[in-house]
């Protein structure tokens, strides 16, 4: 169901005609529909974090996706990284570049 709920979400967001840069609200919608339900937002607070730069963040958005067997593309993650960074991490470079 919620591989569906997905699918559909990216199918939708997708059609969306604003596709050259990182969409963080794009992202958000994505974190928000298969990662939130299990983190709390402090874990993206805590002390001991394991994301020290953009590319950190990536590396665990694509782990996590992985993970969760989630047909991400690139694209996806460089979304859902570019939502985590804004609302959470501010860190510098917060635009990976783009093809
Ligand atoms: C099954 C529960 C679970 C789900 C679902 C989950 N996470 Fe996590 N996540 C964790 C736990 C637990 C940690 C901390 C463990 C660690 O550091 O490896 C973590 C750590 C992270 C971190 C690093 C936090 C930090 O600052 O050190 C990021 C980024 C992250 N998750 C992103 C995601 C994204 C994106 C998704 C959705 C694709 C997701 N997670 C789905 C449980 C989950």
């Amino acid at each position: 169901m919620k591989r569906i709920l997905l699918a559909l979400l990216t199918a939708i967001l997708c059609a969306s005609p604003m596709l050259e840069a990182a969409q963080p609200e794009r992202g958000r919608l994505l974190y928000d529909t298969v990662c939130r339900h299990c983190h709390f937002t402090e874990i993206h607070f805590r002390v001991a974090s394991k994301v020290r730069s953009m590319d950190d963040l990536q590396r665990y958005v694509w782990v996590w996706s992985g993970e969760l067997g989630l047909p991400w593309t690139d694209e996806d993650i460089a979304d859902v990284a570019s939502y985590l960074n804004r609302t959470y991490y501010r860190l510098p470079a917060a635009e990976p570049p783009k093809p």
